[in-house]
């Protein structure tokens, strides 16, 4: 078994079946959830041979922030389902790890007493309709020392999960489900709105004098129109397949969303992203970083901080192995030429 299903499969030995199926699962036929990982698989590389990897290291920096791998966490829902600690937990094996969390707007905890425990985070915002709600949340998070916002762009509604169960199914406590949401007491009125357009990016950036990063964007036109409202970043991403079913891999989109933007910000992708070689596939595809969704709940759920940490200090040793096999020193050093472009092309 390869280590990510391992670890897949003792979180799912460890987790309440609702909490599993809500964390793995995808909207529709699954197909966009299958094919995610699928598309880095189908990507062959190109070693290159007789190039001095004595030292290799896959440092990095992104938006000013120094990371020991191009390896981020993406925001996923409710830590709590998954471990008592929670988002506590998942900040403080990401810093030991020397990388960054994207904390959802979602949180089972505090913002406050997230980033009490976080190297350099980001949050991840859901403009909600009560735009309030999201200017409260907004301010809190620049007051705790967030980096940077993450507007999640796919979510004007929530895509149907065929393994849903329901809330009630999660026994998800009202005090988690509303972490982050002052004064409310009806998870009825944190719903997201569907109006939410490119305006928003403004809106944000204003309101924070943060930059602002779009997730979400598989397209070169959208892509352009973030740039043009002043995104700082893109992360090119189906949300794990949890939204629109059949939406292309997100390995497909990256070359298009990249070519549009032209090196002008910086280009991040998430989605099935599970070994050194899928670091590698989406750096000789443009992308500056990736992020991680599953495989953290899944370090979360078997061990707290320190099997996040593990997952992540995994992964950058698979990268770090990765990069001495195809001849590539550094993460700066990664081109186009790594990848057979007959393939996605
Ligand atoms: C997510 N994702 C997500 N994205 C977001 O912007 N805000 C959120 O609150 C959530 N919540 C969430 C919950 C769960 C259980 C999952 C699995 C995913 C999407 C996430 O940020 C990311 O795009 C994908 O998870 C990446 O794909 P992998 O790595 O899970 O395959």
């Amino acid at each position: 078994m390869l280590p990510y299903e391992a670890l897949e499969a003792e979180a799912r030995a460890r987790l309440p079946e609702a909490v599993f199926d809500y964390y793995a699962g995808g909207s529709g036929e699954e197909s966009t959830l299958a094919d995610n990982t699928a598309a880095w698989g189908r990507l062959r590389l190109r070693p290159r041979v007789l190039r001095d990897v004595s030292s290799v290291n896959t440092g990095t920096e992104l938006l000013g922030a120094r990371l020991a791998s191009p390896v981020l966490v993406a925001p996923t829902a409710f830590h709590s389902l998954a471990h008592p600690e929670a988002e506590r937990a998942t900040a403080r094996g990401t810093r030991e790890a020397g990388s960054l969390l994207v904390l959802s707007s979602r949180a089972s905890r505090r913002v406050e007493d997230v980033a009490a425990e976080a190297g350099p985070w980001w949050l991840q915002v859901y403009v909600f309709k009560d735009r309030g709600l999201t200017r409260a949340l907004v301010r809190r998070a620049v007051a705790a020392g967030a980096r940077a916002l993450v507007l999640t762009g796919d979510t004007p509604v929530v895509g149907r999960k065929r393994r849903d169960r329901g809330d009630s199914a999660l026994g998800l406590p009202e005090e988690d489900f509303l972490a982050n949401l002052e004064g409310l007491t009806r998870r009825e009125l944190a719903e997201q709105a569907p109006d939410v357009t490119f305006a928003d990016i403004d809106w944000l950036r204003e309101l924070s004098g943060l930059p602002v990063l779009v997730k979400g964007v598989l397209r070169a036109d959208d892509a352009r129109a973030c740039l043009h409202h002043g995104a700082a970043g893109l992360i090119v991403s189906n949300h794990g397949g949890r939204q629109l079913d059949g939406a292309v891999a997100t390995a497909e989109a990256l070359p298009e969303v990249v070519e549009a933007v032209d090196g002008r910000v910086p280009v991040l992708v998430d989605g099935g992203v599970r070994t050194g070689r899928d670091v590698l596939r989406a750096l000789a595809l443009g992308a500056r970083a990736v992020l991680l969704g599953r495989p953290v709940l899944w370090g979360l759920a078997t061990g707290g901080a320190e099997g996040v940490r593990r997952v992540l200090d995994g992964l950058r040793e698979d990268t770090a192995r990765t990069l001495a096999l195809a001849g590539v020193p550094d993460v700066s050093s990664v081109g186009a030429d790594l990848v057979a472009r007959t393939l996605w092309r």
